[in-house]
């Protein structure tokens, strides 16, 4: 294992036990909702799911509350021990994204929510993806796109791992954040058609509070028409050949 890949796992090992504080809790859990809400447009819903740094489960369980199930997979043993605590239908499986001990075509949908801008090799990702997907089978993902909130992160991450902040996704991951081309480019290199890409979110969970609700207000406005000025990007793409039974939302 590469040794970024040894601290990206070795960092969600420590903050495993803070992770759902931020994220299923008060603004963290509209933010992250809102981000499952967006992924799953368009998705099979009742199909077996595959989740690519599935954390500590947060996306999978809204995915089970639809009435599917799923497998998660993260490089985190301890995301994957609370995932395992908060879903009952779904399989986990710790290991790294660009190598997936799965069958070929055995998932209806593959999403990732937060985690591909860690990922060292996005094109093997993606050719797993692709492999696993049934004909037909679709591809969800959210990262953090490249704009002006993210052109300063790196330095403010760099300065969080100097003093030791036990701060999620805080540390020098190395993480790329990609343009809406390069998104385009990566799935059609892979094999996907009927590519979009699209902004999503606006609100951010770090915004004081009656910030945080106005934007929760403009959000949907703001990543139609201003998406510019939103900060995660999401790629969505099909695998060729004729779908299952499960059913488009
Ligand atoms: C910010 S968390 C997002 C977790 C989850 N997707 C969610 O929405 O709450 C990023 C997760 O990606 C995982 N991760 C990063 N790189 C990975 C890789 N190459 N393979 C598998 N998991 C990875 C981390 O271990 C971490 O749990």
């Amino acid at each position: 294992m590469s040794v970024v890949i040894e601290k990206v796992q070795q960092h969600y090992d420590d903050v495993a036990d803070i992770y759902d504080s931020r994220y299923d809790r008060n603004k963290g859990r509209f933010y992250h909702a809102h981000i499952s809400e967006r992924v799953l447009e368009g998705m099979p819903h009742g199909g077996r799911i595959l989740d690519l740094g599935c954390g500590t489960g947060l996306f999978l369980k809204a995915y089970e509350d639809l009435g599917g199930y799923g497998v998660g997979l993260d490089l985190s043993r301890e995301m994957i021990r609370r995932a395992r605590m908060r879903c009952g239908e779904s399989e986990f499986f710790i290991g790294n994204a660009e190598v997936l001990p799965f069958a070929d075509e055995s998932f209806d949908a593959v999403a990732s929510l937060m985690a591909f801008s860690y990922v060292r090799r996005p094109d093997l990702l993606l050719a797993e993806a692709y492999r696993v997907l049934k004909p037909g089978g679709r591809i969800a993902i959210c990262t953090l796109g490249r704009n002006l909130l993210t052109t300063g992160l790196p330095a403010i991450y760099t300065m969080a791992e100097l003093m030791r902040l036990k701060k999620i996704g805080m540390g020098d991951f190395g993480e790329y954040y990609y343009g809406r081309s390069e998104m385009q480019d990566l799935l059609a290199r892979s094999g996907f058609s009927s590519i979009r890409i699209s902004k999503c979110s606006f609100a951010h969970l770090n915004l004081a509070d009656p910030l945080f609700q106005l934007a929760r207000k403009v959000e949907p406005f703001i990543e139609e028409r201003v998406p510019r000025l939103a900060y995660n990007i999401l790629a969505k793409g099909v695998k060729a050949g004729s779908p299952g039974s499960p059913h488009e939302k």
